[in-house]
Protein backbone atom coordinates (compact mmCIF):
# COMPACT_ATOMS: atom_id res chain seq x y z
CA UNK A 1 0.00 0.00 0.00
CA UNK A 2 1.58 2.93 -0.71
CA UNK A 3 1.70 5.83 1.90
CA UNK A 4 -0.42 8.94 1.88
CA UNK A 5 3.20 11.37 0.49
CA UNK A 6 3.35 8.18 -1.79
CA UNK A 7 -0.01 8.43 -3.26
CA UNK A 8 -0.10 12.42 -3.60
CA UNK A 9 2.91 12.07 -5.72
CA UNK A 10 1.60 9.77 -8.01
CA UNK A 11 -1.65 11.42 -8.01
CA UNK A 12 0.31 14.66 -8.98
CA UNK A 13 2.52 13.03 -11.39
CA UNK A 14 -1.13 11.51 -13.43
CA UNK A 15 -2.30 15.18 -13.13
CA UNK A 16 0.30 17.32 -14.11
CA UNK A 17 2.88 14.85 -16.03
CA UNK A 18 0.30 13.97 -18.58
CA UNK A 19 0.36 17.60 -19.86
CA UNK A 20 3.78 17.69 -20.33
CA UNK A 21 4.23 16.80 -24.13
CA UNK A 22 6.56 15.06 -26.16
CA UNK A 23 7.85 18.54 -28.34
CA UNK A 24 8.59 19.73 -24.49
CA UNK A 25 10.75 17.03 -23.82
CA UNK A 26 14.20 15.61 -25.87
CA UNK A 27 13.75 13.03 -28.02
CA UNK A 28 15.94 10.33 -26.99
CA UNK A 29 17.17 11.43 -23.42
CA UNK A 30 15.16 10.75 -19.95
CA UNK A 31 13.75 13.40 -18.47
CA UNK A 32 11.51 13.01 -15.08
CA UNK A 33 7.56 12.52 -15.50
CA UNK A 34 7.19 15.78 -14.09
CA UNK A 35 9.15 18.57 -11.97
CA UNK A 36 12.84 18.13 -11.41
CA UNK A 37 15.17 15.39 -11.56
CA UNK A 38 18.76 14.76 -10.52
CA UNK A 39 20.74 11.62 -10.01
CA UNK A 40 20.50 8.02 -12.03
CA UNK A 41 19.43 5.78 -8.84
CA UNK A 42 18.54 1.87 -9.07
CA UNK A 43 20.09 1.46 -12.40
CA UNK A 44 19.53 -2.53 -12.73
CA UNK A 45 17.91 -5.41 -15.15
CA UNK A 46 15.12 -6.72 -13.06
CA UNK A 47 12.25 -9.02 -14.68
CA UNK A 48 13.44 -8.79 -17.69
CA UNK A 49 13.97 -5.13 -18.22
CA UNK A 50 15.92 -2.53 -17.35
CA UNK A 51 14.98 -0.08 -14.38
CA UNK A 52 16.18 3.24 -13.99
CA UNK A 53 15.12 5.05 -10.85
CA UNK A 54 16.11 9.10 -10.46
CA UNK A 55 16.11 11.57 -7.60
CA UNK A 56 12.83 13.65 -8.42
CA UNK A 57 10.75 16.25 -7.11
CA UNK A 58 7.63 16.16 -9.27
CA UNK A 59 5.89 19.47 -7.24
CA UNK A 60 8.66 22.01 -9.00
CA UNK A 61 11.20 22.19 -11.49
CA UNK A 62 13.90 22.85 -8.29
CA UNK A 63 15.84 20.32 -6.00
CA UNK A 64 13.64 19.62 -2.56
CA UNK A 65 13.15 16.81 -0.10
CA UNK A 66 13.54 13.97 -2.90
CA UNK A 67 11.46 11.01 -3.85
CA UNK A 68 12.31 8.49 -6.51
CA UNK A 69 11.12 8.75 -10.26
CA UNK A 70 10.85 5.36 -12.01
CA UNK A 71 11.37 4.33 -15.72
CA UNK A 72 11.94 0.78 -17.69
CA UNK A 73 12.96 0.09 -20.59
CA UNK A 74 13.30 -2.66 -23.37
CA UNK A 75 16.54 -1.35 -24.97
CA UNK A 76 18.13 1.59 -22.48
CA UNK A 77 17.34 3.57 -25.05
CA UNK A 78 12.94 3.82 -25.27
CA UNK A 79 11.73 4.21 -21.98
CA UNK A 80 8.09 3.46 -20.20
CA UNK A 81 7.29 5.83 -17.32
CA UNK A 82 6.12 3.59 -14.27
CA UNK A 83 4.51 5.66 -11.15
CA UNK A 84 7.04 7.76 -8.49
CA UNK A 85 8.83 4.67 -6.47
CA UNK A 86 9.27 5.71 -3.00
CA UNK A 87 8.52 8.83 -0.77
CA UNK A 88 10.08 10.33 1.88
CA UNK A 89 7.32 8.66 4.36
CA UNK A 90 9.54 7.51 6.85
CA UNK A 91 10.99 8.93 9.90
CA UNK A 92 14.76 8.14 9.11
CA UNK A 93 14.15 9.28 5.28
CA UNK A 94 11.68 12.23 6.23
CA UNK A 95 14.11 14.63 4.76
CA UNK A 96 14.57 12.67 1.55
CA UNK A 97 14.99 9.51 0.01
CA UNK A 98 18.80 10.39 -1.39
CA UNK A 99 20.80 8.04 -4.23
CA UNK A 100 21.06 4.13 -4.45
CA UNK A 101 21.31 1.29 -6.40
CA UNK A 102 19.86 -1.65 -7.06
CA UNK A 103 20.10 -5.81 -7.22
CA UNK A 104 18.04 -9.13 -7.55
CA UNK A 105 17.89 -10.33 -3.76
CA UNK A 106 18.56 -14.15 -3.66
CA UNK A 107 14.48 -14.90 -2.85
CA UNK A 108 14.34 -13.40 -6.42
CA UNK A 109 12.42 -9.56 -5.20
CA UNK A 110 13.98 -6.36 -6.64
CA UNK A 111 16.44 -5.17 -3.99
CA UNK A 112 17.18 -1.41 -3.46
CA UNK A 113 19.49 0.06 -1.35
CA UNK A 114 19.28 4.09 -0.29
CA UNK A 115 20.33 6.38 1.42
CA UNK A 116 18.00 8.21 4.31
CA UNK A 117 18.22 11.59 4.98
CA UNK A 118 16.45 12.00 8.96
CA UNK A 119 16.78 14.18 12.00
CA UNK A 120 18.13 13.16 14.91
CA UNK A 121 17.88 14.92 18.63
CA UNK A 122 21.24 15.69 20.21
CA UNK A 123 22.12 15.46 23.62
CA UNK A 124 21.57 19.35 24.15
CA UNK A 125 18.28 18.97 22.60
CA UNK A 126 18.96 20.57 18.97
CA UNK A 127 18.98 18.57 15.85
CA UNK A 128 20.49 16.85 13.51
CA UNK A 129 20.64 15.93 9.80
CA UNK A 130 22.08 12.57 9.52
CA UNK A 131 21.51 10.30 6.35
CA UNK A 132 21.76 6.31 7.15
CA UNK A 133 21.93 3.60 4.26
CA UNK A 134 18.39 1.74 3.86
CA UNK A 135 16.82 -1.15 1.89
CA UNK A 136 13.86 -2.08 0.46
CA UNK A 137 12.18 -4.54 -1.43
CA UNK A 138 9.73 -4.79 -4.43
CA UNK A 139 8.35 -6.26 -7.36
CA UNK A 140 9.39 -3.79 -10.15
CA UNK A 141 6.71 -1.28 -9.39
CA UNK A 142 5.57 -1.52 -5.81
CA UNK A 143 8.30 -1.56 -3.38
CA UNK A 144 8.30 -1.57 0.69
CA UNK A 145 10.68 -0.70 3.05
CA UNK A 146 12.14 -2.75 5.26
CA UNK A 147 10.77 -2.78 8.67
CA UNK A 148 14.18 -2.35 10.21
CA UNK A 149 16.01 0.24 8.81
CA UNK A 150 18.44 1.58 8.56
CA UNK A 151 20.72 -1.01 8.32
CA UNK A 152 24.01 0.91 8.45
CA UNK A 153 24.15 3.65 10.33
CA UNK A 154 27.28 6.67 11.14
CA UNK A 155 28.15 5.29 14.41
CA UNK A 156 29.78 2.15 11.70
CA UNK A 157 32.20 4.34 9.78
CA UNK A 158 35.59 4.92 11.69
CA UNK A 159 36.34 7.74 13.92
CA UNK A 160 36.44 11.55 12.57
CA UNK A 161 33.79 10.63 9.92
CA UNK A 162 30.42 13.02 9.10
CA UNK A 163 27.21 11.60 10.13
CA UNK A 164 25.82 14.36 7.50
CA UNK A 165 27.72 13.44 4.45
CA UNK A 166 27.74 9.83 4.07
CA UNK A 167 25.50 8.78 1.24
CA UNK A 168 24.88 6.87 -1.98
CA UNK A 169 25.51 3.13 -1.44
CA UNK A 170 26.30 0.98 -4.79
CA UNK A 171 25.99 -2.40 -3.79
CA UNK A 172 26.84 -5.65 -5.74
CA UNK A 173 27.19 -9.50 -4.92
CA UNK A 174 30.56 -10.74 -4.82
CA UNK A 175 30.25 -14.68 -6.26
CA UNK A 176 33.22 -16.33 -5.00
CA UNK A 177 32.94 -15.14 -1.42
CA UNK A 178 29.11 -15.61 -1.75
CA UNK A 179 28.32 -12.13 0.10
CA UNK A 180 27.02 -8.46 -0.56
CA UNK A 181 29.43 -5.18 -0.53
CA UNK A 182 28.85 -1.71 -1.08
CA UNK A 183 30.44 1.28 -1.65
CA UNK A 184 29.28 4.77 -0.13
CA UNK A 185 30.74 8.38 -0.38
CA UNK A 186 32.24 10.11 3.08
CA UNK A 187 33.69 12.52 4.72
CA UNK A 188 36.38 12.76 7.30
CA UNK A 189 37.39 16.58 8.68
CA UNK A 190 41.43 14.94 8.18
CA UNK A 191 41.01 13.59 4.28
CA UNK A 192 37.74 15.18 2.92
CA UNK A 193 36.35 12.81 0.84
CA UNK A 194 36.31 8.95 1.33
CA UNK A 195 34.73 5.61 -0.17
CA UNK A 196 33.83 3.56 2.52
CA UNK A 197 33.45 -0.30 2.00
CA UNK A 198 30.84 -2.45 3.85
CA UNK A 199 29.92 -6.23 3.65
CA UNK A 200 26.87 -7.99 4.46
CA UNK A 201 26.09 -11.93 4.00
CA UNK A 202 22.93 -11.31 4.41
CA UNK A 203 21.58 -7.61 3.32
CA UNK A 204 20.51 -6.67 5.96
CA UNK A 205 23.68 -7.14 8.68
CA UNK A 206 26.42 -4.69 7.19
CA UNK A 207 30.12 -4.44 8.50
CA UNK A 208 32.67 -1.97 8.20
CA UNK A 209 35.75 -3.25 5.96
CA UNK A 210 37.61 -0.47 4.52
CA UNK A 211 38.20 2.72 3.18
CA UNK A 212 39.17 2.37 -0.39
CA UNK A 213 40.33 5.80 -1.48
CA UNK A 214 40.67 9.13 0.00
CA UNK A 215 40.76 12.45 -1.40
CA UNK A 216 43.37 13.89 1.23
CA UNK A 217 42.09 17.10 0.70
CA UNK A 218 43.10 17.17 -2.58
CA UNK A 219 39.62 16.45 -5.17
CA UNK A 220 36.99 17.91 -2.81
CA UNK A 221 35.71 17.72 0.94
CA UNK A 222 32.93 14.56 0.27
CA UNK A 223 32.89 12.54 -2.89
CA UNK A 224 29.21 11.67 -3.40
CA UNK A 225 28.16 8.95 -5.61
CA UNK A 226 30.61 6.26 -5.66
CA UNK A 227 30.68 3.59 -8.12
CA UNK A 228 33.39 0.93 -8.25
CA UNK A 229 34.20 -2.04 -11.05
CA UNK A 230 37.20 -3.93 -12.46
CA UNK A 231 36.71 -4.29 -16.49
CA UNK A 232 39.36 -6.50 -18.03
CA UNK A 233 42.14 -6.50 -15.91
CA UNK A 234 41.90 -2.36 -14.31
CA UNK A 235 39.94 -1.91 -11.12
CA UNK A 236 38.04 1.91 -11.72
CA UNK A 237 36.76 3.59 -9.12
CA UNK A 238 34.60 6.73 -9.80
CA UNK A 239 33.40 9.76 -7.54
CA UNK A 240 31.87 13.39 -7.27
CA UNK A 241 34.69 15.21 -5.75
CA UNK A 242 32.50 17.80 -4.08
CA UNK A 243 33.58 22.10 -4.08
CA UNK A 244 37.39 21.39 -5.18
CA UNK A 245 39.83 23.69 -6.38
CA UNK A 246 40.85 23.50 -10.39
CA UNK A 247 43.69 21.35 -10.71
CA UNK A 248 46.05 21.04 -13.69
CA UNK A 249 44.18 20.85 -16.85
CA UNK A 250 42.01 17.87 -15.93
CA UNK A 251 39.63 19.27 -12.99
CA UNK A 252 37.88 22.54 -12.94
CA UNK A 253 36.75 24.37 -10.05
CA UNK A 254 33.53 23.45 -7.84
CA UNK A 255 31.90 19.90 -8.18
CA UNK A 256 33.66 17.29 -10.40
CA UNK A 257 32.68 13.68 -11.35
CA UNK A 258 36.13 11.57 -11.31
CA UNK A 259 37.67 8.79 -12.11
CA UNK A 260 40.42 6.61 -10.15
CA UNK A 261 42.48 3.78 -12.10
CA UNK A 262 44.02 1.36 -9.87
CA UNK A 263 44.57 -2.18 -8.44
CA UNK A 264 42.32 -3.22 -5.90
CA UNK A 265 43.12 -6.07 -3.61
CA UNK A 266 40.62 -8.31 -2.55
CA UNK A 267 42.08 -9.80 0.76
CA UNK A 268 43.55 -6.53 2.34
CA UNK A 269 40.40 -4.60 0.44
CA UNK A 270 43.00 -1.76 -0.51
CA UNK A 271 43.06 0.24 -3.75
CA UNK A 272 45.88 1.56 -5.09
CA UNK A 273 45.56 4.38 -6.97
CA UNK A 274 47.50 5.16 -10.30
CA UNK A 275 45.74 8.11 -11.90
CA UNK A 276 42.94 10.37 -11.35
CA UNK A 277 41.24 11.69 -14.33
CA UNK A 278 37.73 13.79 -15.26
CA UNK A 279 35.12 11.86 -16.55
CA UNK A 280 33.91 14.50 -18.97
CA UNK A 281 35.29 17.69 -20.33
CA UNK A 282 31.57 19.69 -21.04
CA UNK A 283 29.45 21.77 -19.30
CA UNK A 284 26.73 19.19 -17.99
CA UNK A 285 27.79 15.86 -16.85
CA UNK A 286 27.42 14.71 -12.71
CA UNK A 287 25.89 12.05 -11.29
CA UNK A 288 27.11 8.93 -12.38
CA UNK A 289 25.58 5.20 -12.14
CA UNK A 290 26.44 1.74 -13.68
CA UNK A 291 25.53 -1.52 -14.16
CA UNK A 292 26.02 -4.77 -16.34
CA UNK A 293 23.49 -6.03 -18.97
CA UNK A 294 22.43 -9.40 -19.49
CA UNK A 295 25.16 -9.55 -21.95
CA UNK A 296 28.10 -8.88 -19.93
CA UNK A 297 28.44 -5.02 -20.62
CA UNK A 298 29.37 -2.59 -17.99
CA UNK A 299 26.88 0.33 -18.81
CA UNK A 300 26.79 4.01 -17.30
CA UNK A 301 23.98 6.78 -17.10
CA UNK A 302 24.48 10.12 -16.17
CA UNK A 303 22.44 13.30 -14.62
CA UNK A 304 23.49 15.75 -17.61
CA UNK A 305 23.76 18.97 -15.13
CA UNK A 306 26.07 20.68 -13.54
CA UNK A 307 25.06 21.00 -10.21
CA UNK A 308 25.97 24.34 -9.97
CA UNK A 309 24.22 26.59 -12.81
CA UNK A 310 21.10 26.88 -11.40
CA UNK A 311 21.31 30.42 -14.22
CA UNK A 312 20.89 29.30 -17.59
CA UNK A 313 17.54 27.06 -17.59
CA UNK A 314 14.84 28.03 -19.76
CA UNK A 315 11.74 29.37 -18.04
CA UNK A 316 8.56 28.50 -17.90
CA UNK A 317 8.96 24.63 -18.52
CA UNK A 318 7.31 21.80 -16.65
CA UNK A 319 10.15 19.86 -16.26
CA UNK A 320 13.73 20.25 -15.91
CA UNK A 321 17.07 17.57 -15.61
CA UNK A 322 18.41 15.31 -18.34
CA UNK A 323 20.19 11.99 -18.12
CA UNK A 324 22.59 11.11 -21.05
CA UNK A 325 22.05 8.72 -23.52
CA UNK A 326 23.46 5.23 -21.66
CA UNK A 327 27.19 5.18 -22.50
CA UNK A 328 29.12 1.58 -23.28
CA UNK A 329 32.14 1.07 -20.98
CA UNK A 330 35.24 0.13 -21.89
CA UNK A 331 39.02 0.20 -21.06
CA UNK A 332 42.09 1.59 -23.52
CA UNK A 333 45.30 2.31 -22.22
CA UNK A 334 44.64 2.20 -18.51
CA UNK A 335 41.68 4.76 -19.12
CA UNK A 336 37.76 4.72 -18.98
CA UNK A 337 36.09 4.68 -22.70
CA UNK A 338 32.84 5.77 -22.94
CA UNK A 339 30.33 5.27 -26.07
CA UNK A 340 27.29 5.69 -26.83
CA UNK A 341 24.97 2.23 -26.19
CA UNK A 342 25.14 0.37 -29.11
CA UNK A 343 21.13 -0.15 -28.99
CA UNK A 344 20.87 3.60 -30.24
CA UNK A 345 21.73 2.42 -33.66
CA UNK A 346 18.12 0.99 -33.92
CA UNK A 347 16.81 4.03 -34.14
CA UNK A 348 19.15 5.83 -36.79
CA UNK A 349 17.29 6.69 -39.85
CA UNK A 350 17.54 8.64 -42.96
CA UNK A 351 21.59 7.97 -43.10
CA UNK A 352 23.73 10.72 -45.11
CA UNK A 353 27.16 9.81 -45.72
CA UNK A 354 30.13 12.10 -47.76
CA UNK A 355 33.67 10.83 -48.06
CA UNK A 356 36.44 12.79 -48.56
CA UNK A 357 34.86 16.15 -49.12
CA UNK A 358 37.33 18.95 -49.10
CA UNK A 359 36.65 21.84 -46.68
CA UNK A 360 38.37 25.28 -46.88
CA UNK A 361 36.22 27.68 -45.19
CA UNK A 362 32.68 27.19 -44.29
CA UNK A 363 30.34 24.69 -45.72
CA UNK A 364 26.63 22.85 -45.02
CA UNK A 365 26.23 19.77 -46.66
CA UNK A 366 22.85 18.83 -47.95
CA UNK A 367 20.50 17.04 -45.53
CA UNK A 368 22.85 17.63 -42.87
CA UNK A 369 21.28 19.13 -40.18
CA UNK A 370 18.51 18.57 -37.61
CA UNK A 371 18.22 19.05 -33.92
CA UNK A 372 18.02 14.78 -33.22
CA UNK A 373 20.83 13.54 -34.68
CA UNK A 374 23.68 11.05 -34.66
CA UNK A 375 26.20 12.83 -36.48
CA UNK A 376 29.82 11.29 -37.24
CA UNK A 377 32.83 13.47 -38.45
CA UNK A 378 36.39 12.37 -39.40
CA UNK A 379 38.56 15.15 -40.03
CA UNK A 380 42.02 14.63 -41.62
CA UNK A 381 44.40 17.38 -43.49
CA UNK A 382 43.77 17.84 -47.09
CA UNK A 383 47.52 18.04 -48.68
CA UNK A 384 50.73 18.69 -46.97
CA UNK A 385 49.85 21.25 -44.43
CA UNK A 386 47.67 20.41 -41.50
CA UNK A 387 44.21 22.64 -41.52
CA UNK A 388 45.35 25.13 -38.42
CA UNK A 389 41.33 24.91 -37.43
CA UNK A 390 38.20 22.71 -37.38
CA UNK A 391 35.29 23.75 -36.10
CA UNK A 392 31.77 22.10 -36.44
CA UNK A 393 28.66 24.03 -35.80
CA UNK A 394 25.42 22.76 -34.35
CA UNK A 395 21.94 24.15 -33.24
CA UNK A 396 22.96 27.17 -35.58
CA UNK A 397 20.80 29.12 -36.75
CA UNK A 398 21.60 33.52 -37.92
CA UNK A 399 24.10 33.87 -34.98
CA UNK A 400 23.04 31.56 -32.82
CA UNK A 401 25.21 28.01 -32.89
CA UNK A 402 27.10 25.50 -30.29
CA UNK A 403 30.46 24.41 -31.42
CA UNK A 404 33.36 21.70 -30.92
CA UNK A 405 37.02 23.67 -32.33
CA UNK A 406 39.60 21.49 -32.93
CA UNK A 407 43.50 22.87 -33.14
CA UNK A 408 45.77 19.72 -34.12
CA UNK A 409 48.86 21.99 -33.79
CA UNK A 410 47.96 22.13 -29.66
CA UNK A 411 46.17 19.22 -29.75
CA UNK A 412 42.89 20.62 -27.96
CA UNK A 413 39.39 20.70 -28.59
CA UNK A 414 37.33 23.55 -27.76
CA UNK A 415 33.41 23.26 -26.75
CA UNK A 416 31.42 26.34 -26.63
CA UNK A 417 28.06 27.32 -26.12
CA UNK A 418 28.47 30.71 -25.56
CA UNK A 419 25.92 32.00 -28.46
CA UNK A 420 23.97 28.75 -27.98
CA UNK A 421 20.67 31.55 -26.92
CA UNK A 422 21.83 31.63 -23.01
CA UNK A 423 19.98 34.49 -21.22
CA UNK A 424 22.07 34.63 -18.56
CA UNK A 425 25.99 34.84 -18.12
CA UNK A 426 26.94 31.14 -17.11
CA UNK A 427 30.02 29.09 -18.17
CA UNK A 428 29.87 28.09 -21.92
CA UNK A 429 33.28 27.29 -23.06
CA UNK A 430 35.73 24.68 -21.74
CA UNK A 431 38.36 22.77 -23.17
CA UNK A 432 40.06 19.61 -23.67
CA UNK A 433 43.50 18.57 -24.11
CA UNK A 434 43.24 15.86 -27.00
CA UNK A 435 44.79 12.88 -25.62
CA UNK A 436 46.95 11.26 -28.87
CA UNK A 437 48.50 14.54 -30.53
CA UNK A 438 47.10 13.99 -34.02
CA UNK A 439 46.19 15.96 -37.02
CA UNK A 440 43.22 13.61 -37.23
CA UNK A 441 39.90 13.52 -34.97
CA UNK A 442 37.24 11.81 -35.06
CA UNK A 443 33.81 13.48 -34.05
CA UNK A 444 30.54 11.33 -32.95
CA UNK A 445 28.44 14.21 -31.74
CA UNK A 446 24.64 13.42 -30.56
CA UNK A 447 22.15 16.31 -30.88
CA UNK A 448 18.96 16.30 -29.00
CA UNK A 449 16.72 19.09 -28.19
CA UNK A 450 18.48 20.25 -25.63
CA UNK A 451 21.61 18.89 -25.35
CA UNK A 452 24.72 17.54 -27.45
CA UNK A 453 27.35 14.91 -26.15
CA UNK A 454 30.47 14.59 -28.25
CA UNK A 455 32.42 11.28 -28.28
CA UNK A 456 36.07 12.16 -29.50
CA UNK A 457 38.24 9.69 -30.83
CA UNK A 458 35.96 6.44 -30.26
CA UNK A 459 35.12 7.47 -26.80
CA UNK A 460 38.84 8.52 -25.36
CA UNK A 461 37.23 11.66 -24.19
CA UNK A 462 33.64 13.06 -23.73
CA UNK A 463 32.32 16.72 -23.47
CA UNK A 464 28.59 16.95 -22.71
CA UNK A 465 26.18 19.92 -22.22
CA UNK A 466 22.89 20.94 -22.08
CA UNK A 467 21.59 23.73 -24.82
CA UNK A 468 18.22 25.77 -24.67
CA UNK A 469 19.03 27.13 -28.23
CA UNK A 470 15.17 27.49 -30.20
CA UNK A 471 14.41 24.87 -32.03
CA UNK A 472 14.39 26.29 -35.65
CA UNK A 473 18.23 26.73 -34.95
CA UNK A 474 18.96 23.14 -36.82
CA UNK A 475 22.15 23.64 -38.63
CA UNK A 476 24.77 21.81 -38.88
CA UNK A 477 28.05 23.42 -40.94
CA UNK A 478 31.89 22.63 -41.04
CA UNK A 479 34.74 25.28 -40.90
CA UNK A 480 38.22 24.52 -41.81
CA UNK A 481 41.09 26.90 -41.31
CA UNK A 482 43.48 25.47 -43.94
CA UNK A 483 41.99 22.59 -46.09
CA UNK A 484 40.75 19.61 -44.63
CA UNK A 485 39.10 16.58 -46.02
CA UNK A 486 36.33 15.28 -43.91
CA UNK A 487 33.63 12.40 -44.20
CA UNK A 488 30.11 12.67 -42.42
CA UNK A 489 28.01 9.87 -41.04
CA UNK A 490 24.81 11.31 -40.25
CA UNK A 491 21.09 10.15 -39.18
CA UNK A 492 17.97 11.22 -37.27
CA UNK A 493 17.31 9.63 -34.13
CA UNK A 494 13.33 8.93 -33.94
CA UNK A 495 12.65 7.04 -30.65
C1 LIG B 1 24.49 13.96 -5.93
C2 LIG B 1 23.64 14.00 -4.65
C3 LIG B 1 23.82 12.72 -3.84
C4 LIG B 1 22.56 12.66 -3.04
C5 LIG B 1 21.55 13.22 -4.01
C6 LIG B 1 20.48 14.04 -3.37
O1 LIG B 1 23.98 14.81 -6.91
O2 LIG B 1 23.96 15.14 -3.88
O3 LIG B 1 24.98 12.69 -3.05
O4 LIG B 1 22.26 11.35 -2.64
O5 LIG B 1 22.26 14.00 -4.94
O6 LIG B 1 19.51 14.42 -4.29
Amino acid sequence: MASDLLARAREYEETYGGQVTAAERPVYHVTPTVGWLNDPNGFSWYGGKYHLFYQYNPYSTQWDTMHWGHLVSEDLVKWERLPAAFAPDEPYDACGVFSGSAMTAPDGRHLIMYTGVGKREKEDKSTEIIQTQCIAYGDGTEYVKYEKNPVITPEMLPEGSSAVDFRDPKIWFEEEEGCYYTVMGSSTEKDGGTVVLFKSPDLVNWEYVSTLEKSRNDYGYMWECPDFFRIGGTDFLLVLPMKMQASGEEFHAGNNAAYMVGTYDKKSHTFARKGIFSLDYGIDFYATQSMVTPDGRRVMIVWMQTPEVNAGRPSGTRWFGQMTVVRELSERGGRLIQNPVRELEKYRKDPVFYKDRFVDGKVSLPDVSGRSVDLTVDVRPAGGDSYQKFTLRVAEKGGLYTSVTYDPAESILYFDRFRSGLRDYVISQTKAHVRYRDEEIRLRVLIDRFSVEVFVNDGEQTMTSTLYTPQEADGISFEAVGAALIDVEKYTIEV
